[in-house]
């Protein structure tokens, strides 16, 4: 542990936003931690607050003034001063600009400059001064840096950062950058190394994983990183998120033939209408989007689909939107992310005039999720009767004698915890599940056999 002035201080990180944000999360963690800071579980008993933000719609950005004046109320720590840190996407697209609106932050580090978060909080103690840093920097990327893993069974490994793909209504090629793999043995050896230390289950982490390597390699390996992360001992392997455009019959045969990569693809569509998805940038149309469902379904065929829509992409008609109905009950997915289309100033869409009545997209929108609820349904009913292997997660919030776990297609799975264990002991371990009630968003049944 290296000697730091923040040693003996207590921090509170909350995070906003997808995984990438998440894992963020752990590193700003891990380097806090080899500070000598300690982690604790509300920001009022924090000596340093960190926010990591998210701009990807409206309502994630609007949160982080709520938080931070909320923070505005909270009773001095023992030391006397907390200092309040904004990080990730909101941190780094409007940088020094924040200090207008947010009077009471210290530090905003951008997504580049997490390397340098301890010492500008180290800073903003030492002279009460308000410190930013969004550059991109040539210190060593986050990936390298120390990680404080929330769980010991199971982790996320991010593959590449950044995007290259500018969807005309997404923000996140303009705060994470471009796309920049990791070296490949690097990631196989942090795997071999997770394996060691425990872990089961990894989920590979990306914009647009299947492009992994294009920028090292000058062509896509993910489906080769798949392999080799297939051999180094991991049980489950997820991998989030797949651009349509870019998952080649090479990465469909990887998923079939490594035992370790599970039934599961997260394959965003964002829209049935090809009008519309030409609109969005998204250089598909619906029948290769179809098309592709096929051939993964025809080598894999009970794999658990699930998907990211927009509703009311600008100019979006109704029968745009019927079309991505029709897509949504054609494919029958799993799961769903649906989202209300959220301008976002500085994307080619945020241009595009829209006349569609808010009540209308509202409509839209609740079709849709009837859809996509009807299909999850229909998806988990093929569970009845069968015998599910769940790695046990903890207990439900709602009823804690009842434990909860996820199957490899992805889905909850909720059982009682068997007489005579405790639940905390079989948290990482996979238990058998007798499924004999299936719902839309969860699987129930009763444990049989030993955890292992
Ligand atoms: N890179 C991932 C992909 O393309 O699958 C998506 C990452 S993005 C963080 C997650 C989802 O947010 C997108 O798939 C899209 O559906 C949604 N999203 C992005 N920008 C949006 C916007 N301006 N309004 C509404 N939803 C948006
Ligand atoms: Fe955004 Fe498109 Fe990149 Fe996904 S692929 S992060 S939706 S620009
Ligand atoms: Fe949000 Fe940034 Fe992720 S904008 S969705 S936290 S990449």
């Amino acid at each position: 542990m290296q000697t730091s002035s923040l040693s003996g201080k207590t921090y509170f990180i909350r995070t906003f936003g997808c995984q990438m944000n998440l894992h963020d999360s752990e590193r700003v963690s891990g380097m806090l931690d080899s500070c000598g800071c300690l982690e604790v579980a509300g920001p009022e008993d924090a000596d340093i607050v960190v926010f990591m933000t998210c701009c990807v719609r409206e309502a994630a950005d609007t949160r982080l003034y709520g938080q931070c004046s909320s923070c505005k109320s909270l009773p001095a720590p023992p030391g006397g001063k907390r200092v309040i840190a904004v990080g990730g996407c909101i941190a780094q697209r409007d940088g020094a600009g924040l200090l207008t609106n947010l009077d009471n932050v210290d530090v905003i580090f951008g997504t580049h400059s997490i390397a340098h978060v301890a010492e500008l909080i180290e800073e903003a103690f030492a002279d009460g001064g308000r410190h930013v840093r969004c550059e991109e920097t040539d210190l060593e990327p986050a990936t390298s840096m120390p990680w404080h893993r929330a769980e010991n069974y199971r982790a996320w490994v991010p593959i590449m950062t950044g995007c290259n793909n500018f969807c005309s209504y997404c923000i996140v090629p303009y705060v994470r950058g471009r796309e920049k793999s990791r070296p490949f043995e690097q990631i196989v050896d942090e795997v071999r190394g997770l394996v060691r230390s425990g872990v089961r289950e990894i989920t590979l982490l990306g914009q647009n994983v299947n492009s992994y390597g294009r920028d090292l390699f000058g062509e896509p390996r993910f489906a080769e990183l798949l392999r080799h992360v297939g051999d180094t001992g991991i049980e489950r392997i997820f991998f989030t998120s797949s651009h349509p455009k870019d998952l080649l019959p090479e990465t469909i045969d990887a998923m079939a033939e490594v035992p370790a990569v599970m039934p599961q693809l997260h394959l965003a569509v964002q829209s049935g209408s090809t009008r519309i998805l030409k609109l969005m940038n998204r250089k598909y149309t619906r029948e290769a989007y179809l098309d592709l469902i096929d051939r993964v379904r025809d080598r894999i065929p009970d794999i658990a689909l699930s998907t990211d829509i927009i509703v009311g992409f600008p100019g979006e008609t109704e029968e745009d939107f019927e079309q991505t109905l029709s897509l949504a009950e054609q494919v029958g997915y799993a799961q769903a992310f649906t989202f209300i289309y959220s301008k976002r100033d500085g994307t080619p869409a945020a241009k595009i005039d829209d006349p569609t009545p808010r009540e209308v997209i509202l409509e839209r929108f609740n079709r849709l999720v009837k859809v996509i609820e009807d299909s999850a349904y229909a998806y988990n009913q093929g569970a009845l009767g069968r015998r599910v292997p769940a790695l046990i997660e903890g207990t439900s919030k709602k009823d804690p004698t009842r434990l909860l776990g996820k199957s490899p297609w992805n889905q909850t799975v909720h059982a009682p915890v068997p007489d005579g264990i405790e639940a905390a002991d079989l948290v990482g371990k996979i238990v058998d599940v007798d499924v004999d009630v299936a719902r839309t968003w969860y699987l129930s049944g009763a444990v049989v056999g030993s955890p292992r």
